[in-house]
């Protein structure tokens, strides 16, 4: 290799060597590399050279163009391990580290406004009863007045298991409805319980996320009317709300309810919060669960927990009580 080509080589190469970030490195490729780059400019000054002299040149010039680019990727690589390295290693928590007193632990908004919720229920005669999250067909749907070709299966873009050697499949309940179901089948009449739980859907934006709470009500006994709908709804609304908020049903449709109906808030600045579903609860779902509808009746009604939530505390994404970033929660 010619001397001056040699002394190019092993300035440019030591300088890429030393090369202390990303920035400089791509210094050094446009000083060399680049139209004006020392190779460049000694690529130009061929043309006036013998042709044997031109091509040997030519040849070195060559190699030593890509001696230099794979110099510079290596070197850029190693960069960017060492700068990963360094954030990796500053990020990193000791956990047998004592506690920092400023970071104080706190109780997530959904947190409080269940146990705030359930404490409602509570103080109106409901207990708690609880289901599996994992669910089969005749609980999250047939029991419930839902055969399988129901039209009302496609708005629960539900999570299914692997078909069973039956074909059969388990899925994740869709809401906490099964829970009336097992309930039912469990106990006697009278009933007056409250099911809140984790629910799951495949869908995820501002306001869904694939995993959320919703809180199931059902009583069942003899004489149970639409205005023990109504009133229960309400004595709810202004225990959670305040006495100056209202509520209002609304002709809906459930499969599971008939009649059925959508309840609403009323804040007192006249404006609606849409909070859930509710109904009387359907005489076939009494049958499916060995009850008489001619000696029981009762009603139902659901509602989400994450959503009373967000607009209890000016959530407006909430995917955002699920993150668990230290810097929203500690906001609550
Ligand atoms: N299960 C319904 C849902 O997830 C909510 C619901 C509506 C529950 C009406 C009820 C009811 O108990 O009566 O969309």
């Amino acid at each position: 290799m010619n001397s001056t080509t040699k002394n190019l080589e092993t300035e440019i190469l030591s300088a890429i060597a030393a090369a202390p970030d990303e920035t400089s490195l791509e210094q050094l490729r446009i000083a060399s590399l680049g139209k004006k780059g020392s190779i460049s400019e000694r690529m130009k000054m061929l043309g006036s050279l013998e042709q044997d002299e031109r091509r040997t040149l030519g040849a070195e010039l060559n190699e030593l163009k890509s001696k230099v680019a794979s110099a510079i990727a290596e070197r850029k690589q190693a960069l960017s391990r060492d700068a990963l390295a360094i954030r990796l290693k500053s990020g990193s928590i000791d956990v047998t580290l004592p506690v920092r007193p400023e970071m104080r632990g706190t109780i997530h908004p959904l947190s409080h406004v269940w146990e705030e919720v359930v404490q409602i229920w509570g103080d109106l005669g409901f207990t708690v009863a609880e289901g599996p999250h994992i669910e089969d067909d005749f609980h999250n749907f047939g029991a419930l007045n839902m055969p399988p070709e129901h039209p009302a299966r496609q708005e629960h873009d539900t999570f299914y298991f692997n078909e069973k050697p039956d074909g059969s499949r388990m899925l994740l309940r869709t809401h906490t409805s099964p829970v009336q179901i097992r309930t039912m089948l469990s106990s006697k009449p009278p009933i007056r319980i409250i099911a809140p739980g984790r629910t799951f859907r495949c869908d995820s934006d501002q306001t869904h996320t694939p995993m959320f709470h919703q809180i199931e009500g059902l009583v069942v006994d003899r004489d149970i009317t639409f205005a023990d709908l109504a009133g229960t709804i309400d004595a709810f609304t202004k225990a959670y709300f305040g006495r100056d908020f209202t509520s209002r049903l609304r002709p809906s449709y459930f499969p599971f309810t008939e009649p059925s109906a959508e309840f609403d808030i009323q804040r007192p600045d006249g404006t609606w919060l849409e909070l859930g579903g509710c109904g009387m609860v359907h005489p076939n779902v009494l049958r499916n669960c060995g009850l008489d509808p001619d000696e029981w009746q009762g009603f139902a009604f659901g509602f989400g927990i994450d959503r009373l939530a967000a607009a209890r505390h000016g959530v407006d994404d909430l995917r955002d009580l699920f993150t668990n970033d230290i810097r929203f929660l500690t906001q609550f």
